[in-house]
């Protein structure tokens, strides 16, 4: 796959080698996002960072990945804050902001919208997150983590077991993290949720006839049973019909120092795309986890930056110029 000038809107566009180079470009990126070095590769570059839903991650991670680069990031965020708020049209407002922009990244919740917004931008658009439908960067960086956990315990994802946790019907991270696992071999897919938030059925489809092994299951403890990776999500309110009707789903799978202890074996990995729901009531992830050498939650974080800094650069074709963009950082051994 030629990255060059291309969007990033959902995980099926990649093969496994596309993969693969995404995560290679990742690894060379790290002195640059420590600072160890500087990097000019994307000096001048403009980054329009269009947030039409909550962020905290996503949004700050694409900017400071842009701005390690060397480029600058314009921001519109919140619906209420554009013009969209005013009746504007996403094809009109991608006319306007491809015209100040370089690149485009965008948040939206309604399915599909980033992909409509594409196809009138003048400029590479990457998908942050459309509704509960795909969540393409977070799946990167979501698998990039994985493979680094792993590679500590002497494994690799091909052959990896790993259960995800919570809901999974309106969580697009697990929707986009399936199907981009659906790339390697002999995954075993363990879904655990309540039957009214599985896993959708077409994404099982896909898996199960690329012969990947799968189980679906309500149950917390058989499900965590010789898991690699327990993947926790959030119940996403936001997704709901009504409140009540997510409250109905709160803290019903929850990991904690006792789950985990008495469910997984010693080397499970825990993952959660995050936010963690930190309500008493809620509580999907607990904090009695934190110090736990296992808990990669903020390695995960911390690797958005790496992955969304390899993105930018191979959609501007650039990855093979980071050492003569590079300065030395003074301030940083100040
Ligand atoms: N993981 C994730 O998408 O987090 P934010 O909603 O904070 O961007």
């Amino acid at each position: 796959m030629d990255f060059k000038g291309q969007h990033i809107l959902s995980v099926s566009q990649f093969d496994r080698p596309a993969v693969e180079k995404i995560i290679a470009v990742a690894d060379q990126m790290r002195p640059y996002a420590a600072r160890e070095k500087l990097s000019q590769l994307l000096s001048g570059a403009i980054l329009g960072n269009m947030f039409f839903e909550p962020s905290t991650r996503t949004r700050v991670s694409f900017g400071c990945a842009f701005n390690k680069l060397g480029g600058h990031v314009r921001e519109t965020v919140g619906i209420e804050n554009s013009a969209l708020a005013k009746g504007e049209s996403l094809k009109d407002t991608a006319m306007v902001i491809s015209g100040y922009s370089d690149v485009i990244v965008m948040r939206h919740p309604l399915e599909g919208s980033v992909a409509e917004f594409a196809k009138t931008s003048r400029v590479p658009v990457i998908n942050a997150g459309d509704g509960t439908n795909e969540h393409p960067s977070q799946a990167l960086l979501d698998l990039y983590t994985m493979s680094k956990e792993l590679e500590r315990f002497g494994s690799t994802v091909d052959g990896v077991h790993i259960a995800m946790v919570g809901d999974l019907q309106y969580g697009r991270t697990v929707h986009s993290l399936s199907k981009l696992l659906n790339l390697f071999n002999n995954v075993k897919f363990s879904f655990i949720s309540p039957s009214q938030l599985a896993m959708p059925a077409d994404i099982i489809k896909q898996l199960k006839d690329n012969g990947q092994e799968v189980i679906e299951t309500d149950h917390l403890e058989s499900g965590l049973k010789d898991v690699d990776i327990v993947y926790q999500t959030r119940i996403q309110e936001e997704r709901f019909p009504s409140k009540e009707q997510a409250d109905a789903f709160r803290g019903a799978f929850r990991i904690n120092r006792f789950s985990y202890s008495q469910f997984c074996k010693p080397s499970a990995v825990v993952m959660h795309p995050l936010p963690r729901d930190s309500r008493e009531d809620a509580n999907e992830l607990d904090t009695d986890l934190d110090q736990h050498p296992n808990l990669a939650i903020f390695r995960q974080a911390d690797n958005g930056v790496l992955v969304r800094m390899a993105l930018f650069a191979l959609i501007f074709g650039l990855e093979n110029k980071l050492a003569e963009t590079e300065t030395e950082c003074s301030w940083r051994s100040l």
